[in-house]
């Protein structure tokens, strides 16, 4: 990623903290989650505990398991049976991605940017994060799945909070700019920071908040450099395969210095995999085509009743306004 210092404008950056701080807490019991993902001693009853501790994401979580696309004969009515059949992993993975949708449920519409086709994007990512991690950097399996689900939350918070600006940097890749050079040009800053700032607020790992900072350049100096790279990696491979759509008009390039990161650390991984990465990431997905449907079934629903919320909230509105007009 190149960055050109002397365009920043310090006051955009500021009102773009600024904004970050008052981004919603993530509740409580996400934070959780990704804490006992880190201790491997976590068992499948301590993530069924913890889950039960939130009545409203236990709900959802069944509904979803419950849903025609796992098409179990017999009724989930536990969280543990949730984790029994479905595996710990994937009901983990689950309660996040509910619980970041339900974070930015309000997000503003915007022509240029489609959400739902943006979180296919970051769900894929998800997905083929894991199943990079899984094969060459195990360690990280549990957390593989939150970095590709944030990578790119950035966006999501430019879109929210800097609309304009944002549209101006869709716009600006027409006229032959890459992603990175439009963010440069218009807010002086890039998702990358932004996604990492959001990180830190929600005291994500560590791990986690550098994935999120440098997944555009694995190879900046720093610690666990080959896990950053298996997430660009996966975004690579999400948009050699279509799926979904993160707002850039043109897929990243490959970029020799990611293959010598892997080299180094002796990962059997360079250009020439990639037509193979792109086939057993077709086969995963294919694999967790119903994780996938029930979660964008899950996030509709969100998109749902935060439209019934925002139409409640309206007319309560209108009704204050009614209230405040009587006023004498
Ligand atoms: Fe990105
Ligand atoms: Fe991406």
């Amino acid at each position: 990623m190149t960055t050109h210092p002397q365009s920043v404008d310090p006051d955009r950056i500021k009102r773009i903290t600024e904004s970050i701080i008052g981004l919603p807490t993530l509740p409580t019991v996400v934070a959780k989650m990704i804490e006992l993902v880190d201790n491997p001693r976590t068992s499948a009853s301590s993530l069924a505990r913890l889950i039960a501790t939130d009545q409203a994401l236990t709900a959802r979580i069944l509904k979803l398991a419950n849903s025609a696309y796992y098409g179990f004969s017999r009724e989930i009515s536990t969280v543990n049976m949730a984790i029994v059949v479905l595996g710990f992993n994937t009901v983990k993975d689950m309660g996040l991605s509910l619980s970041v949708f339900d974070v930015f449920k309000l997000s503003k519409r915007n022509e240029s940017f489609d959400l739902t086709r943006f979180w296919e994007h970051s769900i894929a990512c998800g997905i083929a994060s894991r199943m990079l991690a899984r094969s060459y950097r195990s360690r990280f399996t549990g957390e593989a799945f939150v970095s590709g689900l944030l990578h790119d939350i950035g966006k999501v918070i430019l879109n929210q909070y800097f609309q304009g600006e944002f549209l101006a940097i869709i716009e600006a890749q027409k006229k032959g700019a890459t992603f990175e050079e439009a963010e440069t040009g218009v807010i002086g800053t890039h998702h990358t920071q932004i996604g990492s700032w959001l990180a830190e607020k929600w005291n994500l790992p560590r791990i986690i908040s550098r994935s999120l900072l440098h997944h555009h350049e694995p190879w900046a100096p720093g610690k666990e450099n080959c896990y950053i790279a298996i997430v660009n990696l996966a975004d690579l491979l999400c948009h050699l395969c279509g799926f979904g759509h993160s707002g850039r008009l043109l897929p990243p390039a490959p970029d020799e210095r990611l293959w010598e990161i892997f080299r180094s650390e002796s990962i059997p991984l360079e250009e020439a995999d990639l037509p193979r990465l792109q086939t057993e990431f077709l086969l995963e997905f294919d694999k967790s085509e119903a994780f996938v449907s029930s979660l964008h079934e899950g996030r509709q629903e969100t998109g749902d009743r935060s439209q019934e919320t925002g139409d409640r909230s309206q007319e309560t509105g209108d009704r204050s306004q009614e209230t405040g007009d009587r006023r004498p």
